[in-house]
């Protein structure tokens, strides 16, 4: 294990909220709410950010646009598919970053070469030259096998060499429908490093869905056979069940940093406002029990729990709430909580109690919390001043 984080291998963090993301139904973001997401993404130490699809809309080509000429730090990056026409208008609108890509896409699979109705040999001739096409206009390319998981290992093989030969600079491997698992995600990349010649000179990608609640781990186990950028958007918004959270994948890796040594240039302290942004102006509620970022993540309710994390809050936290930027108490009053809480929470309301007094107001306490769902500072005020032990 390397105890020197600056010696771990780096993973970059590819951010396509703004695009992926805004994919998922009914969450559109308007062209000033897209600036300031890819401003804070960038502030946050996000490597690529994909900042939409220029082809789409006129609406996402002026949006690519503008975060290309605002960029920061971050590389730029538009979707392309893999047609001239994409590739071109994608170029025109990310060549204003300081740092451009352009990522171009195909589905390989056998489901997904039916639709354009593309032989084998037909498709590999598509790649080459539109890799060869996107490289000349653009020293940074990033070329995807859509649909990666469910396309036949020779056939992905051979793809993804042509891919990189026609100058392809990163590769990504994405699970487009979910259906993977970590095991086999890791042996899928393992196998192409393995087996690709020219894959030593590459970066790999991962890009997980989540339709069956896999995509974390299966970004985690790709990033552990090698790959070193794992596609992920905050909250995990995506396409029907959502991309591998943001979120979830970087404190993972800061967390577990003792058996996934890798390290990434995230700043975690600024995930929480970021994910508020995101909810709110996608329209997206974060679920209260949303790893890391949920409203629920670092609270604690029930009598033993309050009573351990009072004690020491190792006991049943993992994670300092402020290294993603939370600093609200991590106590909530609710009819499972325990009389140390209650004493601990009423002395820093500014009430400070003898036993027997105590004793008296847990019982209205309780009695209360069992009317309501959660127990609210003012509650506990209105509760004292109803007794009149205020000190
Ligand atoms: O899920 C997917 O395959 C994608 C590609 C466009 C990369 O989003
Ligand atoms: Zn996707």
């Amino acid at each position: 294990m390397t105890t020197d984080k600056s010696a771990q291998p780096r993973v970059l963090i590819f951010d396509t909220t703004l695009r992926d993301g805004e994919q998922s139904p009914g969450a559109t973001m308007t062209h000033a709410e897209k600036l300031e997401i890819a401003q804070m993404l960038d502030e946050m130490g996000v490597d690529i950010i994909e900042a939409g699809f220029p082809i789409a809309s006129e609406g996402d080509f002026a949006a690519v646009s503008e975060i290309a000429k605002r960029s920061q730090n971050s590389v730029i990056c538009g979707l392309a598919r893999a047609n001239y026409k994409d590739i071109d208008r994608c170029w025109e609108a990310v060549k204003h970053a300081a740092k451009p890509r352009i990522h171009t896409f195909i589905g390989t699979s056998p489901l997904h070469r039916a639709i354009p109705n593309l032989t084998m040999d037909e498709m590999a001739e598509r790649i080459h030259d539109t890799v060869t096409h996107a490289r000349n206009l653009c020293d940074n390319v990033q070329w995807s096998a859509m649909d990666a998981t469910r396309t036949e290992h020779d056939y992905l093989c051979r793809v993804v060499e042509i891919a990189i030969k026609a100058g392809a600079t990163t590769i990504n491997v994405p699970d487009t429908v979910g259906y993977t698992a970590p095991r086999e995600s890791a042996d899928l990349i393992r196998m192409l490093l393995e087996r690709v010649p020219g894959a030593d000179g590459v970066i790999f990608s991962t890009h997980c869905h989540n339709d069956l609640g896999m995509a974390t781990a299966n970004s985690l186990a790709a990033v552990e056979a090698g790959a070193r950028q794992v596609e992920c958007t905050i909250n995990g918004l995506g396409e029907r069940a959502g991309n591998a959270a943001l979120e979830e994948v970087v404190m993972a890796l800061k967390v577990r940093n003792d058996i996934m040594p890798y390290r990434t240039g995230i700043d975690t302290t600024k995930i929480l406002n970021l994910s508020r942004r995101v909810s709110t102006v996608s329209g997206f509620a974060v679920q209260f029990n949303k790893a890391i970022v949920g409203k629920n993540a670092f609270l604690h309710e029930s009598g033993i729990h309050q009573d351990g994390v009072l004690k020491n809050v190792e006991t049943f936290e993992i994670m300092r709430p402020e290294d993603i930027g939370l600093f609200a108490k991590n106590i909530a009053m609710g009819k499972h909580s325990g009389r140390a809480a209650l004493r601990a929470k009423l002395k820093e309301l500014g009430f400070e109690l003898a036993d027997n007094q105590l004793n008296d107001v847990f019982v209205r306490f309780k009695a209360l919390a069992d009317r309501k769902k959660e127990v609210y500072d003012d509650d506990l005020v209105a509760l004292m001043q109803d007794q009149g032990t205020s000190e």
